[in-house]
């Protein structure tokens, strides 16, 4: 599959922001700010907290509206005692298409490790959906020249036991932890350094088809004027954009990143 033939992908990642008052009220100022050619040309998801979803599904089903519905986690199991947690069972009955996976905040915070988000990707894709799997090094890996390997690791566990097909259907964010909420970006070159070696690391464990179907995203700090130098690079195939994700306007922009003048503005 040549390069122009992956679609690009941007992902807002709400985090634990807007209730589902306010999440109506998101999606619909982003529905008069995007319109059918950006669709045409993007895929778009929006990924809110967990008792928005059902809102923001009737608001999209109702108004035939193209955002893809996104969730940020789910459980690894379809049920069972597992007080306070999401199946992604029901999740895939929501119709949500996009389930992030191994967040950075949800592995530094929630003690995610590499093998349960190997069994959360096995648990989205058997309920039909596709994960976003995020990888990315802390600023002590990147200093200690230690970023590839913690990223490409990070991508063969998660994808253990994935068959080419799963994995060439997969989305991947890099995410460099130390690029998060902090308004630092990697540089494009950097970040395509990193995203290039992940795509050879797909390669190698699942071939060069699905290496060349996989979706690779950028996320860390992404604004209007950063992403379509982003965007330009051969192995960055889209964004998952936290902080100006919940700026319509902001949003709307890097969506339209190849309106966009030129890189920067
Ligand atoms: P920011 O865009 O706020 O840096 O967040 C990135 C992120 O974590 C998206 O998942």
């Amino acid at each position: 599959m040549p390069v122009e033939t992956r679609r690009p992908l941007i992902s807002g990642n709400w985090k634990m922001n807007q209730n589902h008052f306010e999440a109506i009220q998101l999606i619909q100022k982003l529905t008069y700010l995007v319109g059918k050619d950006d669709f045409d040309a993007v895929d778009v998801s929006v990924h809110p907290p967990f008792t928005d979803i059902r809102s923001v599904q009737t608001l999209i089903e109702a108004d035939d509206l193209r955002f893809a519905l996104g969730a940020q986690n789910c459980h690894q199991d379809d049920k069972g005692a597992f007080t306070g947690e999401v199946s992604p069972v029901f999740l895939q009955k929501l119709n949500v298409s996009y389930v992030i996976v191994g967040h950075s905040e949800r592995r530094e915070l929630f003690g995610e490790t590499d093998a349960t988000v190997r069994e959360k990707v096995a648990a989205v894709l058997r309920n039909k959906m596709t994960p976003i799997i995020c990888v990315g090094e802390t600023l002590t890996e990147r200093e200690a020249g230690s970023t590839a390997e913690k990223v490409t690791g990070q991508v063969a566990a998660a994808i253990d036991g994935c068959s080419p097909a799963q994995v060439g259907g997969l989305v991947i964010a890099y995410e460099p932890i130390w690029a998060i909420g902090t308004g630092r970006t990697a540089t494009p070159a950097d970040a395509q350094e990193v995203c290039s070696a992940i795509r050879s690391t797909v390669g190698g464990r699942a071939g060069a088809e699905a290496a060349t179907a996989v979706r690779i995203q950028y996320g860390g700090s992404v604004k209007a004027g950063t992403i379509q130098e982003l965007m330009s690079q051969p192995d960055i195939d889209g964004a998952l954009v936290g902080g100006a994700s919940l700026d319509p306007e902001e949003f709307a922009r890097i969506v339209q990143y190849r309106l966009h003048e030129s890189p920067g503005v």
